[in-house]
């Protein structure tokens, strides 16, 4: 058996959590409060799948402060010398105020390549594509890009952001399919999706 990787990472990907602009329970754009638990589980799911960066995005001055007291405990040689691999997931994660300001990070960082916006929603969508046509479809792309993967919190992405999507990601669902339960947290989705799209074990 050949133990070539699958998923050489071509492109360069990125995660962004998104704490605005965010759905509440009625509808309404709301800002979500980020947890500890997404900054550390999400940057230990991206580091094993070679994302590049994490970028939560929140326009709340506070919690950036509250973000970067966190990181910054994080970057502490004492830090990397008894958690190394916590340590190693953590110095890719990056809070920036709002999606305009990933998007010129990024074009800052990889000038002329292209970013696609790919986001997976656990409601159907129209033209929602499956995580197999998208992970054949990146490994074959000649040209290397950029591609987005965009996460929400809340009751999810508010539909305002629609209009900046390229790729709409299908549904997870279980064995029960549509007529099953699917609110994942936004921790275990990322998981999954980053194992579908790039990972080894099938
Ligand atoms: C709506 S938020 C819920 C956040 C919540 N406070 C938590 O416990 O993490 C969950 C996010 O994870 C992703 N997600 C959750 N379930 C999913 C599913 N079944 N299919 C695809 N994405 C899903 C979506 O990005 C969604 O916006």
């Amino acid at each position: 058996m050949s133990s070539e990787p699958l998923t050489r990472p071509k492109h360069k990907t990125v995660a962004v959590l998104l704490h605005h602009p965010i759905s509440n329970r009625t509808g309404e754009v709301i800002t979500t409060a980020v947890t500890n638990m997404d900054i550390h589980d999400i940057s230990r799911s991206c580091r094993t799948y070679e994302i590049d960066h994490y970028y939560l995005v929140t326009p709340i001055i506070e919690q950036k402060e509250l973000v970067d007291r966190i990181l910054a405990h994080w970057q502490l040689p004492r830090s990397q010398e008894w958690h190394p691999d916590r340590f190693e997931a953590l110095s890719r994660v990056q809070l920036l105020p709002s999606f305009e300001a990933v998007r010129s990070d990024l074009e800052g960082r990889y000038p002329g390549l292209g970013l696609e916006i790919a986001m997976p929603d656990a409601r159907p969508i129209p033209n929602q594509q499956t995580y197999a046509e998208t992970r054949d479809r990146w490994l074959n792309e000649a040209k290397t890009g950029v591609k987005v993967l965009i996460f929400g919190t809340g009751w999810g992405v508010a539909p305002e952001f629609h209009s900046q999507v390229n790729t709409f990601l299908a549904p997870i669902y279980g064995p029960l399919g549509k007529e099953g339960y699917n609110h994942l947290s936004v921790r275990s989705a990322v998981a999954i999706i980053l194992d579908r799209l790039f990972g080894l074990s099938r």
